[in-house]
Protein backbone atom coordinates (compact mmCIF):
# COMPACT_ATOMS: atom_id res chain seq x y z
CA UNK A 1 0.00 0.00 0.00
CA UNK A 2 1.08 3.20 -0.72
CA UNK A 3 2.00 6.06 2.23
CA UNK A 4 0.88 9.51 1.13
CA UNK A 5 0.81 12.92 3.19
CA UNK A 6 -0.73 16.39 3.40
CA UNK A 7 0.53 19.23 3.38
CA UNK A 8 -1.24 22.72 4.08
CA UNK A 9 0.25 25.39 3.02
CA UNK A 10 -1.22 28.47 4.61
CA UNK A 11 0.51 31.76 2.85
CA UNK A 12 -0.24 35.44 3.14
CA UNK A 13 -2.09 35.44 0.23
CA UNK A 14 -3.33 32.17 -0.47
CA UNK A 15 -4.26 28.72 1.35
CA UNK A 16 -2.56 25.62 -0.42
CA UNK A 17 -2.49 21.90 0.12
CA UNK A 18 -0.47 19.69 -1.25
CA UNK A 19 -0.43 15.40 -1.46
CA UNK A 20 2.86 14.03 -1.60
CA UNK A 21 3.36 10.18 -1.55
CA UNK A 22 6.54 8.74 0.59
CA UNK A 23 9.33 9.24 -2.21
CA UNK A 24 8.48 13.85 -1.72
CA UNK A 25 6.59 13.29 -5.28
CA UNK A 26 3.75 15.66 -5.71
CA UNK A 27 0.16 13.98 -6.31
CA UNK A 28 -2.49 16.35 -6.00
CA UNK A 29 -2.83 20.23 -5.28
CA UNK A 30 -5.18 22.61 -4.81
CA UNK A 31 -5.03 26.43 -3.79
CA UNK A 32 -7.62 29.04 -2.76
CA UNK A 33 -6.80 33.18 -2.51
CA UNK A 34 -6.94 34.65 0.72
CA UNK A 35 -8.70 38.07 1.06
CA UNK A 36 -6.66 40.60 2.38
CA UNK A 37 -8.11 43.69 4.70
CA UNK A 38 -6.34 46.96 4.99
CA UNK A 39 -8.33 48.42 7.29
CA UNK A 40 -5.84 52.26 7.45
CA UNK A 41 -2.47 52.58 5.75
CA UNK A 42 -0.06 50.07 7.59
CA UNK A 43 -3.13 47.97 8.73
CA UNK A 44 -2.76 44.63 7.33
CA UNK A 45 -5.79 41.91 8.28
CA UNK A 46 -6.82 38.38 7.54
CA UNK A 47 -10.35 37.13 8.89
CA UNK A 48 -9.46 33.71 11.04
CA UNK A 49 -12.42 32.24 9.69
CA UNK A 50 -11.48 32.79 6.26
CA UNK A 51 -7.61 31.70 6.83
CA UNK A 52 -9.78 28.27 8.08
CA UNK A 53 -12.34 28.07 5.18
CA UNK A 54 -10.09 28.07 2.17
CA UNK A 55 -7.51 25.83 4.20
CA UNK A 56 -10.19 23.33 4.92
CA UNK A 57 -11.42 23.31 1.52
CA UNK A 58 -8.11 23.61 -0.62
CA UNK A 59 -7.22 20.04 1.58
CA UNK A 60 -10.78 18.55 0.88
CA UNK A 61 -10.19 19.28 -2.99
CA UNK A 62 -6.26 18.12 -3.27
CA UNK A 63 -7.36 14.89 -1.73
CA UNK A 64 -10.56 14.33 -4.12
CA UNK A 65 -8.21 14.81 -6.70
CA UNK A 66 -5.45 12.52 -5.71
CA UNK A 67 -8.63 10.20 -5.45
CA UNK A 68 -7.64 9.74 -1.52
CA UNK A 69 -9.67 9.34 1.25
CA UNK A 70 -8.41 10.30 5.21
CA UNK A 71 -7.30 6.52 5.03
CA UNK A 72 -4.79 6.95 2.77
CA UNK A 73 -3.09 9.56 4.17
CA UNK A 74 -0.73 8.67 7.14
CA UNK A 75 0.26 12.49 8.82
CA UNK A 76 -1.04 15.86 8.18
CA UNK A 77 1.78 18.72 8.26
CA UNK A 78 1.04 22.09 8.68
CA UNK A 79 2.93 24.80 7.23
CA UNK A 80 1.65 28.85 7.59
CA UNK A 81 2.58 32.79 7.19
CA UNK A 82 4.85 33.54 10.62
CA UNK A 83 3.77 36.20 13.25
CA UNK A 84 0.63 36.58 12.23
CA UNK A 85 -1.78 36.73 15.64
CA UNK A 86 -4.76 35.33 16.21
CA UNK A 87 -6.86 35.31 19.64
CA UNK A 88 -10.31 33.04 20.08
CA UNK A 89 -12.16 32.26 22.93
CA UNK A 90 -10.95 29.01 24.14
CA UNK A 91 -15.39 27.80 24.52
CA UNK A 92 -16.46 29.10 21.59
CA UNK A 93 -14.39 29.29 19.41
CA UNK A 94 -14.56 32.57 18.02
CA UNK A 95 -12.09 34.76 17.22
CA UNK A 96 -12.00 37.89 19.20
CA UNK A 97 -10.50 40.32 16.58
CA UNK A 98 -9.36 39.94 12.73
CA UNK A 99 -5.46 38.23 12.80
CA UNK A 100 -3.15 40.74 12.77
CA UNK A 101 -0.67 40.00 9.43
CA UNK A 102 2.96 39.67 9.84
CA UNK A 103 3.22 42.82 8.08
CA UNK A 104 1.07 45.12 10.12
CA UNK A 105 2.58 48.10 11.61
CA UNK A 106 0.29 49.02 14.22
CA UNK A 107 2.31 47.59 17.35
CA UNK A 108 4.95 50.01 16.60
CA UNK A 109 4.64 52.47 19.40
CA UNK A 110 4.88 49.66 21.54
CA UNK A 111 8.37 48.29 20.11
CA UNK A 112 9.50 52.17 20.51
CA UNK A 113 8.52 51.68 24.53
CA UNK A 114 10.44 48.29 24.66
CA UNK A 115 13.36 49.96 22.72
CA UNK A 116 13.16 53.13 25.13
CA UNK A 117 12.98 50.55 28.09
CA UNK A 118 16.21 48.95 27.38
CA UNK A 119 15.45 45.53 26.87
CA UNK A 120 16.63 45.52 22.92
CA UNK A 121 19.88 43.32 24.18
CA UNK A 122 18.07 40.97 26.40
CA UNK A 123 15.40 40.30 23.33
CA UNK A 124 18.27 39.71 21.07
CA UNK A 125 19.97 37.23 23.63
CA UNK A 126 16.83 35.10 24.74
CA UNK A 127 15.06 35.46 21.02
CA UNK A 128 17.67 36.09 18.39
CA UNK A 129 14.98 38.64 17.23
CA UNK A 130 16.08 42.88 17.04
CA UNK A 131 12.70 44.73 18.92
CA UNK A 132 10.37 44.98 15.42
CA UNK A 133 6.28 44.90 15.14
CA UNK A 134 6.92 42.19 12.52
CA UNK A 135 6.86 39.97 15.42
CA UNK A 136 3.88 38.52 17.45
CA UNK A 137 4.34 39.78 20.68
CA UNK A 138 3.69 43.57 20.41
CA UNK A 139 0.52 42.56 17.74
CA UNK A 140 -0.97 40.66 20.79
CA UNK A 141 -0.14 43.06 23.24
CA UNK A 142 -1.81 45.48 20.50
CA UNK A 143 -5.25 43.44 20.59
CA UNK A 144 -5.39 42.54 24.86
CA UNK A 145 -5.05 46.65 24.72
CA UNK A 146 -7.43 47.89 22.08
CA UNK A 147 -10.08 45.04 22.09
CA UNK A 148 -12.71 45.93 24.39
CA UNK A 149 -12.87 43.50 27.59
CA UNK A 150 -10.41 41.31 25.88
CA UNK A 151 -7.19 41.51 28.76
CA UNK A 152 -10.05 40.97 31.09
CA UNK A 153 -11.26 37.75 29.46
CA UNK A 154 -7.48 36.74 28.79
CA UNK A 155 -7.00 37.66 32.81
CA UNK A 156 -9.76 34.68 33.01
CA UNK A 157 -7.90 32.38 31.45
CA UNK A 158 -10.82 32.17 28.60
CA UNK A 159 -8.40 33.42 25.39
CA UNK A 160 -6.17 31.60 23.23
CA UNK A 161 -3.38 33.12 21.14
CA UNK A 162 -1.61 31.56 18.51
CA UNK A 163 0.20 31.65 15.09
CA UNK A 164 -1.79 30.56 11.95
CA UNK A 165 -0.47 27.06 12.72
CA UNK A 166 -2.16 26.85 16.52
CA UNK A 167 -5.25 28.30 15.05
CA UNK A 168 -5.57 25.12 12.25
CA UNK A 169 -4.59 22.61 14.98
CA UNK A 170 -7.08 24.13 17.02
CA UNK A 171 -9.58 24.01 14.42
CA UNK A 172 -8.79 20.57 12.96
CA UNK A 173 -9.05 18.59 16.46
CA UNK A 174 -12.30 20.40 17.35
CA UNK A 175 -10.58 22.61 19.66
CA UNK A 176 -8.67 19.55 21.33
CA UNK A 177 -5.56 20.97 20.89
CA UNK A 178 -3.79 24.25 21.69
CA UNK A 179 -0.58 24.51 20.78
CA UNK A 180 2.63 25.16 18.28
CA UNK A 181 6.07 24.14 17.32
CA UNK A 182 9.39 25.55 18.31
CA UNK A 183 10.16 27.40 14.74
CA UNK A 184 6.69 29.49 15.12
CA UNK A 185 6.84 30.49 18.45
CA UNK A 186 10.20 31.84 17.99
CA UNK A 187 8.81 34.38 15.91
CA UNK A 188 6.68 35.62 18.99
CA UNK A 189 9.53 37.51 20.91
CA UNK A 190 8.40 36.03 23.70
CA UNK A 191 9.94 32.76 23.43
CA UNK A 192 13.48 31.41 25.10
CA UNK A 193 15.24 29.83 22.08
CA UNK A 194 17.94 28.58 24.35
CA UNK A 195 15.39 27.11 26.62
CA UNK A 196 12.91 26.04 24.03
CA UNK A 197 10.41 27.75 26.15
CA UNK A 198 7.98 31.15 26.96
CA UNK A 199 9.85 33.46 28.98
CA UNK A 200 8.51 35.07 32.22
CA UNK A 201 10.58 38.79 31.69
CA UNK A 202 9.55 39.02 27.87
CA UNK A 203 5.99 38.33 28.89
CA UNK A 204 5.87 40.99 31.83
CA UNK A 205 7.63 43.65 29.30
CA UNK A 206 5.15 42.80 27.00
CA UNK A 207 2.08 42.61 29.67
CA UNK A 208 0.93 39.41 28.79
CA UNK A 209 -0.79 36.88 30.50
CA UNK A 210 0.51 32.88 30.19
CA UNK A 211 -2.39 31.63 29.87
CA UNK A 212 -3.17 32.57 26.45
CA UNK A 213 0.25 30.86 25.10
CA UNK A 214 0.09 27.53 23.21
CA UNK A 215 2.27 24.46 24.19
CA UNK A 216 5.09 24.39 22.66
CA UNK A 217 6.34 21.14 21.01
CA UNK A 218 9.26 20.03 18.59
CA UNK A 219 8.23 20.35 14.71
CA UNK A 220 7.74 16.67 14.46
CA UNK A 221 5.27 15.72 17.21
CA UNK A 222 2.19 13.99 18.43
CA UNK A 223 -0.02 17.65 17.33
CA UNK A 224 -3.27 15.64 17.59
CA UNK A 225 -5.81 13.99 15.58
CA UNK A 226 -7.86 15.51 12.81
CA UNK A 227 -11.89 15.35 13.94
CA UNK A 228 -13.34 12.81 12.01
CA UNK A 229 -16.15 15.16 10.92
CA UNK A 230 -13.31 17.59 9.30
CA UNK A 231 -11.08 15.54 6.44
CA UNK A 232 -14.02 12.09 6.88
CA UNK A 233 -11.76 10.08 9.41
CA UNK A 234 -8.67 10.66 11.63
CA UNK A 235 -5.44 11.70 10.91
CA UNK A 236 -2.44 12.36 13.22
CA UNK A 237 -1.10 15.63 12.86
CA UNK A 238 2.64 15.08 12.71
CA UNK A 239 4.72 18.34 11.57
CA UNK A 240 4.75 22.27 12.00
CA UNK A 241 6.98 25.00 11.22
CA UNK A 242 6.85 28.34 10.26
CA UNK A 243 6.93 28.44 6.32
CA UNK A 244 10.20 29.74 5.63
CA UNK A 245 11.88 27.23 8.26
CA UNK A 246 9.85 24.50 6.35
CA UNK A 247 11.39 25.25 3.14
CA UNK A 248 14.81 25.14 4.73
CA UNK A 249 13.79 21.60 6.08
CA UNK A 250 12.03 21.00 2.43
CA UNK A 251 15.54 21.60 0.70
CA UNK A 252 17.32 19.13 2.80
CA UNK A 253 19.65 21.95 4.74
CA UNK A 254 19.48 20.25 8.05
CA UNK A 255 22.91 21.31 8.85
CA UNK A 256 25.39 23.97 9.38
CA UNK A 257 26.46 26.24 6.22
CA UNK A 258 23.61 25.37 4.24
CA UNK A 259 21.34 28.00 3.15
CA UNK A 260 18.11 28.54 0.89
CA UNK A 261 16.71 31.25 -0.33
CA UNK A 262 12.89 31.60 -1.19
CA UNK A 263 12.58 34.09 -4.14
CA UNK A 264 8.74 35.13 -3.83
CA UNK A 265 7.48 38.30 -3.62
CA UNK A 266 10.17 39.32 -1.39
CA UNK A 267 13.17 36.72 -0.43
CA UNK A 268 13.73 34.60 2.13
CA UNK A 269 16.96 33.30 2.89
CA UNK A 270 18.03 31.17 5.96
CA UNK A 271 21.25 29.49 6.95
CA UNK A 272 21.54 26.64 9.42
CA UNK A 273 23.83 27.06 12.21
CA UNK A 274 23.44 23.09 13.59
CA UNK A 275 23.05 23.31 17.27
CA UNK A 276 24.51 26.95 17.67
CA UNK A 277 22.98 29.98 18.49
CA UNK A 278 24.86 32.15 16.78
CA UNK A 279 24.28 36.38 17.23
CA UNK A 280 24.79 38.56 13.66
CA UNK A 281 26.82 41.56 13.99
CA UNK A 282 25.32 42.11 10.57
CA UNK A 283 21.55 42.50 11.06
CA UNK A 284 20.51 39.00 10.63
CA UNK A 285 18.03 37.51 12.74
CA UNK A 286 18.47 34.14 14.96
CA UNK A 287 15.76 32.19 14.87
CA UNK A 288 14.76 28.51 15.46
CA UNK A 289 15.00 26.09 12.74
CA UNK A 290 12.06 23.26 12.12
CA UNK A 291 13.88 21.12 14.85
CA UNK A 292 12.50 17.27 14.13
CA UNK A 293 13.28 16.15 17.99
CA UNK A 294 13.87 18.01 20.94
CA UNK A 295 17.46 19.31 20.27
CA UNK A 296 17.40 23.00 19.71
CA UNK A 297 18.96 24.43 15.88
CA UNK A 298 19.31 27.33 14.93
CA UNK A 299 19.30 29.41 11.73
CA UNK A 300 20.47 33.17 10.63
CA UNK A 301 17.62 34.75 8.55
CA UNK A 302 17.48 37.82 6.53
CA UNK A 303 15.02 39.27 4.21
CA UNK A 304 15.07 41.23 0.45
CA UNK A 305 11.54 43.06 1.01
CA UNK A 306 11.30 43.98 -2.81
CA UNK A 307 12.30 40.72 -4.65
CA UNK A 308 9.59 39.54 -7.10
CA UNK A 309 7.68 42.68 -6.49
CA UNK A 310 10.38 44.43 -8.80
CA UNK A 311 8.62 42.96 -11.74
CA UNK A 312 5.05 43.78 -10.71
CA UNK A 313 6.55 47.33 -10.95
CA UNK A 314 8.18 46.76 -14.28
CA UNK A 315 4.55 45.73 -15.13
CA UNK A 316 1.94 48.05 -13.05
CA UNK A 317 4.07 51.11 -12.72
CA UNK A 318 6.43 51.40 -15.71
CA UNK A 319 4.07 49.09 -18.23
CA UNK A 320 7.38 48.35 -19.31
CA UNK A 321 5.76 44.49 -20.15
CA UNK A 322 2.46 43.40 -19.94
CA UNK A 323 2.96 39.50 -18.13
CA UNK A 324 5.21 38.92 -15.11
CA UNK A 325 6.29 35.97 -17.18
CA UNK A 326 7.81 38.49 -20.35
CA UNK A 327 10.32 40.04 -18.07
CA UNK A 328 13.42 37.44 -18.76
CA UNK A 329 12.81 38.09 -22.57
CA UNK A 330 13.18 41.82 -22.47
CA UNK A 331 16.00 41.23 -20.06
CA UNK A 332 17.68 38.83 -22.67
CA UNK A 333 17.18 41.47 -25.33
CA UNK A 334 20.41 42.93 -24.09
CA UNK A 335 23.70 41.22 -22.96
CA UNK A 336 23.91 43.02 -19.88
CA UNK A 337 22.30 46.43 -18.08
CA UNK A 338 24.59 48.64 -19.89
CA UNK A 339 25.79 49.98 -16.59
CA UNK A 340 22.54 50.49 -15.30
CA UNK A 341 22.34 49.98 -11.58
CA UNK A 342 18.33 49.66 -10.05
CA UNK A 343 18.23 49.23 -6.32
CA UNK A 344 14.31 48.74 -5.52
CA UNK A 345 14.39 50.11 -1.95
CA UNK A 346 10.33 51.46 -2.35
CA UNK A 347 10.02 50.68 1.14
CA UNK A 348 13.30 51.36 2.85
CA UNK A 349 16.12 48.43 2.94
CA UNK A 350 16.08 45.78 5.04
CA UNK A 351 19.37 43.55 6.29
CA UNK A 352 22.42 43.95 6.32
CA UNK A 353 21.62 47.86 5.27
CA UNK A 354 19.09 48.37 7.79
CA UNK A 355 17.68 51.60 6.07
CA UNK A 356 14.28 52.22 6.44
CA UNK A 357 13.80 55.86 4.91
CA UNK A 358 15.84 54.74 1.57
CA UNK A 359 14.02 55.11 -1.27
CA UNK A 360 14.76 53.14 -5.02
CA UNK A 361 17.13 54.64 -7.36
CA UNK A 362 18.39 53.87 -10.58
CA UNK A 363 21.82 54.56 -11.44
CA UNK A 364 24.09 54.83 -14.55
CA UNK A 365 21.39 55.70 -17.22
CA UNK A 366 23.11 56.91 -20.32
CA UNK A 367 21.48 58.37 -23.55
CA UNK A 368 21.90 54.12 -24.86
CA UNK A 369 20.07 53.30 -21.65
CA UNK A 370 16.48 51.37 -23.20
CA UNK A 371 13.71 49.97 -21.13
CA UNK A 372 15.16 46.22 -22.02
CA UNK A 373 18.80 47.38 -19.91
CA UNK A 374 15.97 48.78 -17.09
CA UNK A 375 14.48 45.87 -16.86
CA UNK A 376 17.57 43.69 -16.73
CA UNK A 377 18.79 46.05 -14.13
CA UNK A 378 15.52 45.26 -12.39
CA UNK A 379 16.17 42.08 -12.55
CA UNK A 380 19.24 41.62 -11.15
CA UNK A 381 18.66 43.50 -8.37
CA UNK A 382 16.65 40.48 -6.57
CA UNK A 383 20.34 38.92 -6.78
CA UNK A 384 22.03 42.03 -5.47
CA UNK A 385 20.07 42.37 -2.57
CA UNK A 386 20.28 38.31 -2.18
CA UNK A 387 24.12 38.11 -2.67
CA UNK A 388 24.38 41.12 -0.18
CA UNK A 389 22.48 38.84 2.34
CA UNK A 390 24.55 35.84 1.72
CA UNK A 391 27.55 37.66 2.09
CA UNK A 392 26.60 39.13 5.21
CA UNK A 393 25.74 35.54 6.73
CA UNK A 394 29.09 33.92 5.75
CA UNK A 395 31.23 36.96 7.78
CA UNK A 396 28.64 35.64 10.68
CA UNK A 397 29.36 32.07 9.88
CA UNK A 398 33.46 32.58 9.42
CA UNK A 399 33.68 35.10 12.42
CA UNK A 400 31.77 32.25 14.53
CA UNK A 401 34.47 30.08 13.40
CA UNK A 402 32.11 28.22 10.79
CA UNK A 403 32.86 27.74 7.15
CA UNK A 404 31.37 30.48 4.16
CA UNK A 405 28.00 29.00 2.75
CA UNK A 406 28.83 26.53 -0.37
CA UNK A 407 26.18 26.39 -2.32
CA UNK A 408 22.46 28.42 -2.21
CA UNK A 409 19.59 26.25 -2.86
CA UNK A 410 16.80 28.07 -4.18
CA UNK A 411 13.00 28.32 -4.56
CA UNK A 412 9.65 30.23 -4.45
CA UNK A 413 8.23 31.54 -7.41
CA UNK A 414 11.29 34.00 -9.47
CA UNK A 415 13.61 30.27 -9.36
CA UNK A 416 12.26 29.79 -12.68
CA UNK A 417 14.08 32.56 -14.03
CA UNK A 418 17.05 30.95 -15.57
CA UNK A 419 18.82 34.32 -16.31
CA UNK A 420 18.24 35.56 -12.41
CA UNK A 421 19.62 32.25 -11.52
CA UNK A 422 22.71 32.33 -13.33
CA UNK A 423 23.60 35.95 -12.14
CA UNK A 424 22.85 34.78 -8.72
CA UNK A 425 25.59 32.39 -9.03
CA UNK A 426 27.76 34.65 -11.04
CA UNK A 427 27.60 37.27 -8.26
CA UNK A 428 27.91 34.99 -5.18
CA UNK A 429 30.64 32.52 -6.93
CA UNK A 430 29.29 29.43 -5.60
CA UNK A 431 26.73 27.02 -7.46
CA UNK A 432 22.99 28.09 -7.13
CA UNK A 433 21.06 24.85 -6.87
CA UNK A 434 17.29 24.38 -8.10
CA UNK A 435 15.40 21.59 -6.59
CA UNK A 436 13.15 18.74 -8.47
CA UNK A 437 11.23 19.90 -6.49
CA UNK A 438 10.40 23.72 -5.80
CA UNK A 439 7.11 23.51 -3.33
CA UNK A 440 10.18 23.22 -0.99
CA UNK A 441 7.60 24.92 1.89
CA UNK A 442 5.17 22.21 1.69
CA UNK A 443 7.55 19.22 1.29
CA UNK A 444 9.27 20.17 4.67
CA UNK A 445 5.73 20.28 6.66
CA UNK A 446 4.85 16.54 5.03
CA UNK A 447 8.83 15.31 5.99
CA UNK A 448 8.33 16.53 9.24
CA UNK A 449 4.69 14.92 9.51
CA UNK A 450 6.23 11.83 7.77
CA UNK A 451 9.35 12.07 10.77
CA UNK A 452 6.94 12.31 13.72
CA UNK A 453 4.51 9.35 12.04
CA UNK A 454 7.68 6.96 11.30
CA UNK A 455 7.41 7.07 7.52
CA UNK A 456 11.18 8.13 7.86
CA UNK A 457 13.58 7.02 10.56
CA UNK A 458 15.92 10.10 9.82
CA UNK A 459 16.63 12.79 8.47
CA UNK A 460 19.58 11.06 6.53
CA UNK A 461 16.73 9.18 4.52
CA UNK A 462 15.20 12.95 3.51
CA UNK A 463 18.57 13.66 2.11
CA UNK A 464 18.90 11.02 0.05
CA UNK A 465 15.26 12.54 -1.59
CA UNK A 466 16.37 15.90 -2.59
CA UNK A 467 17.16 16.08 -6.01
CA UNK A 468 18.54 18.54 -7.99
CA UNK A 469 16.91 19.84 -11.23
CA UNK A 470 19.65 22.31 -12.16
CA UNK A 471 22.68 23.80 -10.84
CA UNK A 472 23.83 26.80 -12.33
CA UNK A 473 27.87 27.05 -12.02
CA UNK A 474 29.67 30.80 -11.42
CA UNK A 475 31.19 31.73 -14.59
CA UNK A 476 32.30 35.20 -14.09
CA UNK A 477 35.53 35.83 -12.47
CA UNK A 478 36.27 36.50 -8.77
CA UNK A 479 37.74 39.81 -9.67
CA UNK A 480 34.84 40.93 -12.06
CA UNK A 481 31.78 40.02 -9.76
CA UNK A 482 33.68 41.60 -6.64
CA UNK A 483 33.52 44.99 -8.63
CA UNK A 484 29.89 44.39 -9.84
CA UNK A 485 29.13 44.29 -5.91
CA UNK A 486 31.02 47.00 -5.65
CA UNK A 487 29.14 49.23 -7.76
CA UNK A 488 25.45 47.56 -6.19
CA UNK A 489 27.37 49.00 -2.58
CA UNK A 490 27.79 52.55 -4.46
CA UNK A 491 23.95 52.80 -5.83
CA UNK A 492 22.90 52.00 -2.20
CA UNK A 493 24.94 54.66 -0.56
CA UNK A 494 22.90 56.86 -3.05
CA UNK A 495 19.47 55.65 -1.98
CA UNK A 496 19.88 58.31 1.07
CA UNK A 497 20.82 61.25 1.33
CA UNK A 498 23.81 61.61 3.49
O1 LIG B 1 7.62 35.98 7.99
C1 LIG B 1 6.59 36.04 7.04
C2 LIG B 1 6.61 34.85 6.14
O2 LIG B 1 6.49 33.68 6.88
C3 LIG B 1 5.50 34.99 5.10
O3 LIG B 1 5.68 34.13 4.09
O4 LIG B 1 5.22 33.08 1.94
O5 LIG B 1 3.31 33.69 3.37
O6 LIG B 1 4.61 35.48 2.28
P1 LIG B 1 4.64 34.10 2.83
Amino acid sequence: MTTYLLALDQGTSSSRSIVFDAQGRLVASAQMELPQIYPRPGWVEHDPREIWRTQLATARQALAKAGLAARDIRAVGITNQRETTVVWNRKTGAPIHHAIVWQDRRAEPICSALRDAGMADTIQQKTGLLIDAYFSGSKLQWMLDHVAGAREAAERGELAFGTVDSWLVWQLTGGKRHVTDVSNASRTMLFNVHTNQWDDELLAALNIPRSLLPEVLPSAADFGRTDAEVLGGEIAIGGVAGDQQAALFGQGCFGAGMAKNTYGTGCFMLMHTGGRFQTSTNGLLTTAAAQPDARARYALEGSVFVGGAVVQWLRDGLRAIEHSGQVQQLAESVPDSGGVMMVPAFTGLGAPYWKPDARGTITGLTRGTTLAHIARAALESIAYQSAALLLAMSRDAVASGGTPVSELRVDGGACVNNLLMQFQADLLGIPVVRPACVETTALGAAYLAGLATGIYGSTDELSALWKAERRFVPTLGQDRAHALMQRWEQAVRQTTAE
